[in-house]
């Protein structure tokens, strides 16, 4: 395990839950102080404060990067130089070329490469994501995903050279690879047009960002990230299909709501901003957040050989959407995502489809009335008219 921040106690906590067989053997801190207490609190044998020798140890079969931005290319590429299967948190990289060495890396050393977008492995969004692929939603037209808190834990998100970007680095990469799951990973994305300012904080970064990031069979990605965003962490996806909807809360309002006037609850959820009044306690965190469910699929594909449903080339694509994003924030236009390697279809669907109504129409839309009467929308197949006519 590399870092014993906030990561790095969520992943041990989640890899060491449930009685499970998975073991965090060794943890590297720069602080032997930090590393001691981590390995002490986490029932972790041996810590070092040297990158190089938690990944060269002998027990070290699998690295996990919980380290910020800036050191994931490092640490990957020792992981990889050591012939170990390497997991890294998000974003893969600070940008496109960034992640575009980090994936060559562990692609010509072979070693198996995960990456670990926990939000598109929360309970509620691997049964999202199952219904949407078998068809339950139709097309999917229109996948939006909002992550905003009032901004992160530690100093280093804050500073551009070290994290790449604010809130769309630090948010916008779930949100993006949240929407790809649910439009189709093998959907190319085309361009974005984004929004991006800093509304609050004295920072070189932007706190707040909304996004539109165009699909080729049509579809839409929107992501909306903040870190102005007052009230806790909202994380709620919205999914629009030609035959269905699907709507997501992960975080605020998911079933437990809690109302206490002197506190005394305990630890209350991940960017809870109080401990008193109405609060939106979360049962299982790291459940809740996907990171079970995570490590889970990653050492199920390890033993099992196989790919895990995130990889470092799915990093790879979320970076080259938030580098069109950050262009576009500047130019203010649509600016295409730059992807030197693309791994899906590049065929397109068609968009718009017809619905036989008869002989002289097709039906664009039917609706019960109040009344009771049926309102039926058609197109004239000749002139191409639009008319409606009422039936009984
Ligand atoms: N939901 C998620 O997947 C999620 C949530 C939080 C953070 N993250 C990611 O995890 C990574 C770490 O974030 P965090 O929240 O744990 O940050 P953190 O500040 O809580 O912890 C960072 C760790 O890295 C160490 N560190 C800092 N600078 C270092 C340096 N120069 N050399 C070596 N170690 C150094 C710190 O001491 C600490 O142990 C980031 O990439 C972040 O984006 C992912």
């Amino acid at each position: 395990m590399l870092g014993t921040g906030l990561i790095g106690l969520s992943y041990t906590m989640a890899l060491h839950g449930d009685r499970s067989r998975d073991r965090v053997e060794v943890v590297y801190s720069r602080s032997e102080e930090h590393a001691r207490k981590f390995a002490n609190d986490c029932g972790v044998t041996r810590y070092v404060t040297d990158m190089r020798a938690a990944i060269d140890d002998p027990e070290t079969d699998t690295v996990v990067v919980g380290l910020p931005n800036n050191l994931h290319e490092e640490a990957c590429i020792l992981a990889a130089e050591a012939g170990k299967a390497v997991l890294c948190t998000k974003p893969l990289a600070r940008t496109a070329a960034e992640a575009r060495r980090i994936l060559d890396a562990v692609e010509k050393a072979g070693v198996f490469h995960g990456y670990l977008e926990d939000l598109v492995y929360t309970p509620k969004t691997l049964k999202a994501l199952t219904s949407v692929r078998n068809g339950a939603l139709g097309k999917v037209l229109w996948a939006r995903s909002r992550g905003t808190h009032p901004g992160p834990h530690s100093a280093w998100f804050w500073d551009k050279a070290i994290s790449g970007g604010g809130a769309i680095i630090d948010l916008g990469c779930h949100c993006v690879e949240i929407a790809r799951n649910f439009i189709g990973k093998d959907v190319r994305p085309l361009e974005v047009m984004c929004w991006a300012d800093t509304q609050v904080h004295p920072i070189d970064v932007e706190d707040h960002a909304i996004g539109l990031v165009k699909y080729a069979n049509g579809a839409i990605g929107q992501f909306e990230v903040s870190w102005s965003f007052r009230g806790g962490m909202d994380l709620r996806d919205e999914v629009s299909g030609t035959e269905g909807t699907i709507w997501l809360n992960h975080w605020l309002r998911t079933g437990f709501e809690m109302f206490t006037a002197v506190g005394e609850g305990g630890y209350v959820a991940e960017k809870a901003e109080g401990t008193t009044g109405w609060l939106f306690p979360v049962g299982d965190e790291v459940g809740g957040l996907g990171y079970t469910a995570m490590f889970t699929d990653m050492f199920d594909s390890i033993d099992k050989q196989t790919a895990p449903r995130e990889d470092f080339y799915d990093g790879y694509v979320v970076n080259a959407i938030m580098d069109a994003a950050f262009k576009s924030a500047m130019t203010k236009q649509w600016e295409p995502v730059e992807l030197a390697v693309w791994r899906g279809r590049d065929e397109v669907e068609g968009g718009v489809s017809l619905t036989e109504y008869d002989a002289e129409h097709f039906l664009i839309k039917k609706e019960k009335m109040p009344e009771g009467r049926t309102k039926l929308i058609l197109k004239e197949k000749l002139s191409g008219k639009v008319v409606q006519r009422v039936v009984e």
